[in-house]
């Protein structure tokens, strides 16, 4: 018998049928994957079948019951637990308390503490995460919250375990620890839905996989004996002749960032760096391993940072992003949400908003020029909406993303800095995003970016500098590009045991 059947399922919003008459059947132990582009329906099919939002039609069996969820709580009371897209913990309370939100043990009527604490350290060891389970959630980084966002779906009885993009934030040893544990549920029986924009794991963990495309069922078939290149057709209706746009030879400028003696904390190793005109460069190392940091405190954002930065050869103090945008440079961090959509104005506006609220001029505002910029870049993006007009909260993650990285794309600065530019991105905006970067570069713009996607680095940089717990281990130039090589760099810090 399937553990879950859906029939003819029926989700519309205003203007847009976000899934339409979609059948699904998900089987004991199987992983089963969906895929489909930014906007496809994927979410949506998470969150009918979660009880927060109920369908306009169609009808769904758990275990051949009829399983109509109308809350979060429902579908929890029927075994079914979810790892939503969004990170939804509660920042104020602790690892622990977030852990066992639902289910808090007691102890002669009082919250059994040091119980709760034991069970989510085992918890937290499962998912390979080694920190104490009193941390205030608002602490950890965002690998770290999607890590607990994990270990809470982990942490009761389970039939069925949905994942909607689990990985994006992760690192592939992190990634591959979930694999191991998604196996070991699976071996019991227990049935996943797997959601991902990384096409390589479907044929790691997936037994069965579904596309949808544009709200619609396309097709579901056996993973073993597919291939990339069909499931990419599936998915976005067309060959994708590259994954990577040509990078052209390209003449360096002018230096346009020295960042000298950089200490995030006094006794933290001190980072020195360079990016000149033109010049596309590459940050890699695991997570944790200081890339953020370093940008953002390159950015101002950091106050405790010491060291020297000059823009242009001029020295510019930083202490504060606003003292950085006024000296040339963008940030797209990998915190999305922090970074600021303004979720009930329109596209249009928030791809318009200037660098920061801070140096914005409201008063100024061309309304036609806004919108038609704003649509040539969502039409490059494609950003799959209603038109540009449309407010930011009705679109999909993905979605949501694009138009974070059209403002910082349009801001048009000499140095941009992006964190993780195509995390949530499906395979066809991807490579648009990536040709966008390389056009800033011909264009003479300096870029840094970070990635926890090394085939992204390899793809499309000029030079990739590798950090390794908290110092900067090596760079690695395009004519010695090697995904070896880089790794072992980025492991390097760990291996020797230097402290940090
Ligand atoms: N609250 C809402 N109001 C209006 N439209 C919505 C709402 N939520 C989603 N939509 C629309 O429904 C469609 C499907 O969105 P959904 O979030 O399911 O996509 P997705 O496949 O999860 O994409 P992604 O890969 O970007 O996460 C999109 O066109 C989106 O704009
Ligand atoms: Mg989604």
């Amino acid at each position: 018998m399937a553990v879950l059947e859906v029939s003819g399922l029926t989700k519309r919003y205003p203007g847009v049928t976000a899934l339409d008459a979609v059948d699904l059947d998900v089987r004991p132990g199987e992983v089963h994957v969906l895929i489909g582009e930014n906007g496809a329906g994927k979410s949506t099919m998470v969150r009918c079948l979660s009880g927060i939002e109920r369908p306009d039609a169609g009808g769904m069996t758990l275990y051949g019951e009829r399983y109509q969820p109308d809350s979060a709580a429902d579908a929890l009371q029927a075994g079914v637990r979810v790892v939503h897209q969004e990170l939804a913990l509660l920042p104020n309370l602790s690892v622990a308390e977030n852990l066992f939100l639902h289910h808090l043990p007691h102890r002669a009527g009082v919250v059994d503490r040091s119980a709760l604490n034991r069970m989510a350290r085992d918890l937290l060891t499962e998912v390979g995460l080694d920190l104490s389970p009193r941390t205030p959630v608002e602490r950890l980084g965002i690998a770290q919250m999607q890590l607990v966002e994990i270990a809470k779906a982990l942490s009761g009885q389970c039939r069925l375990l949905i994942m909607d993009e689990p990985t994006a934030t992760l690192t592939p040893k992190e990634t591959g620890r979930l694999f191991e544990i998604l196996r070991r549920l699976t071996a019991t029986g227990v049935a996943v839905i797997y959601i991902s924009h990384h096409l390589e794991e479907i044929f790691e963990i997936g037994d069965r996989v579904t596309v949808l495309r544009n709200g619609k069922h396309v097709t579901t078939q056996e993973v073993a004996g597919l291939t990339t290149a069909e499931l990419v057709r599936f998915m976005v209706g067309r060959d994708l002749a590259h994954e990577y746009p040509p990078v052209r030879p390209r003449e360096l400028g002018a230096e346009l960032l020295r960042v000298t003696d950089l200490k995030i904390t006094p006794a933290a190793p001190s980072l020195s760096l360079a990016v000149r005109a033109g010049e596309v460069v590459g940050v890699a190392g695991l997570v944790n391993s200081g890339r953020t940091e370093a940008m953002r405190a390159i950015f101002g954002a950091d106050r405790s940072a010491s060291g020297r930065v000059e823009v242009r050869g001029r020295p510019a103090r930083l202490r504060h992003p606003r003292t950085a945008v006024r000296a040339g440079m963008s940030f797209l961090t990998e915190d999305r949400k922090a970074q600021g959509l303004v979720l009930d104005l329109s596209i249009a506006a928030n791809m318009s908003l200037a660098n920061l609220p801070a140096v914005s001029r409201f008063g100024l505002l061309n309304r036609a020029a806004e919108a038609a910029s704003a649509s040539a870049l969502a039409e490059k993006l494609r950003v799959a909406s209603r038109g540009v007009r449309q407010h930011v909260r009705a679109l999909s993650g993905g979605n949501q993303q694009k138009v974070v990285l059209g403002r910082w794309l349009a801001a048009d600065t000499d140095l941009l800095i992006v964190d993780e530019p195509t995390r949530g991105i499906d395979v066809g905006a991807r490579y648009e995003i990536h040709q966008l970067l390389l056009d800033l570069a011909d264009a003479g713009k300096g870029l840094l970016v970070v990635s926890s996607d090394l085939p992204e680095l390899l793809g499309i940089c000029d030079r990739i500098i590798v950090f390794s717990r908290g110092a900067i281990a090596g760079e690695v130039p395009r004519a010695e590009f090697d995904a070896e090589r880089v790794l072992n760099l980025a492991y390097s810090g760990y291996l020797k045991g230097v402290a940090v």
